[in-house]
């Protein structure tokens, strides 16, 4: 970038949290780094990494899945890239002390109540998925799930002699919070929202479905439909192109997005945002995949997809979000497959590292 003469030039310097965790993390979140590096660079910002322990890793070293020290640092932090948490080393710790508290009370902690997951079919992978083609192509979707409320947080719960509990919960407040997300997103896209919940069995979902219409009185060009999580779980296959912006509670948007996924024909696509709170969090919609960790053959594009996203709500910087969103499109479309999307044989399969590379120089080569 050439430097205005005269003056001091000051590059955009931007603070970014580094939460690589367990499993495939590492390895992923290394990929979306090269990727920032590269469009960084281009764009002529700085991207400065302070990297923090949570989860297993943090477990062995800390004795806690999520330190103090990492939510410090991510309170302090423009933004945070997280890979994925979890392993069975870890899974008959009581849940407390379980990977997934720390992610839980990370977002908890940054008050991130809002995850937004897109679902979009490329073209090219329109193959890849297990579903017929004319059903799924074009299917561009937006889960806005409600991330620090309902049963995931609800008390009370606990253990009591031979009983075990759980509560849903969610007060005006926090429906309307979310219900809000949603309609502005369909806004800017589609102006159809879904609401899910399960208002013929649930009173929280009667609570639910009341404030969700509302607050849809405030968006009079936004078309709004409920139905109940089971036939949204039966539609999203049956006709996933009806939607565009759903939006649900937290559990019914964990299970709704992973089934959604599958449309695309990965779940290592599909990246997230967690925002609304003090910063924000990006991460693939994905788990820590252990049984392919340390293999190389994760595929890194849902990071990557997140760190797109995080220069857009976060750093402001949509044109450099805009250049990994094309790269990646065009990495797929000349034909480079990661082994989770690809029907080749072995030797024609990229590696994680090869997947990122080929993005990254895409990026640098404009
Ligand atoms: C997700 C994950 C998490 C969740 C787990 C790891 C706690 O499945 O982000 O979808 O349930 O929210
Ligand atoms: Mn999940």
């Amino acid at each position: 970038m050439a430097k205005p003469k005269g003056e001091t030039y000051y590059m955009k310097r931007y603070n970014i949290a580094v939460i690589e965790g367990d499993g495939i993390g590492p390895e992923i979140v290394a990929e979306a780094k090269k990727v920032l590096d590269a469009v960084s660079y281009n764009e002529g910002f700085e991207l400065e990494y302070k990297e923090y322990l949570m989860g297993g890793c943090a477990i062995d070293a800390c004795g806690t899945p999520l330190p103090d020290e990492t939510l410090r640092g991510a309170l302090s932090a423009d933004a945070v890239l997280f890979g994925a948490i979890g392993g069975d080393k870890w899974n008959s710790l009581p849940r407390e002390k379980r990977p997934e508290s720390g992610l839980l009370a990370l977002r908890k902690g940054l008050e991130v109540f809002a995850n937004l997951r897109p679902v979009k079919v490329y073209d090219e992978l329109l193959e890849a998925s297990t579903l017929k083609k004319d059903v799924i192509k074009g299917v561009d979707i937006l889960v806005v799930r409600e991330l620090i409320g309902g049963i995931y947080f609800g008390e009370p719960r606990g253990r009591e002699g031979d009983r075990a509990f759980n509560t849903m919960v969610y007060s005006e407040s926090e429906v309307e919070r979310i219900a809000k997300v949603a309609f502005e997103a369909a806004m800017k896209r589609g102006k159809k929202v879904c609401s899910v919940d399960k208002a013929n069995v649930l009173d929280v979902s009667q609570l639910w479905r009341e404030v969700v219409t509302k607050v849809s009185k405030e968006y009079p060009n936004v078309e709004l439909v409920h139905m109940y999580v089971d036939n949204a779980a039966m539609q999203l296959i049956a006709n996933p192109r009806q939607f565009d912006v759903i939006v649900t509670g937290n559990l019914f948007g964990d299970i709704l997005s992973d089934e959604a996924s599958m449309l695309s024909g990965s779940i290592g696509l599909l990246p997230s945002a967690s925002i609304g709170g003090r910063a924000a969090i990006y991460e693939p919609i994905h788990g820590s995949a252990p049984d392919i960790a340390g293999q190389g053959i994760a595929n890194p594009i849902a990071t990557i997809s997140s760190a797109s996203m995080m220069l857009k709500y976060s750093l402001g910087e949509e044109k450099a979000a805009k250049k990994i969103d094309k790269a990646v499109a065009k990495a797929l479309k000349d034909g480079y497959r990661t082994k989770d999307i690809s029907n080749y044989d072995a030797k024609d399969i990229c590696s994680t590292e090869e997947m990122g590379s080929i993005i990254a120089d895409l990026i640098s080569k404009g």
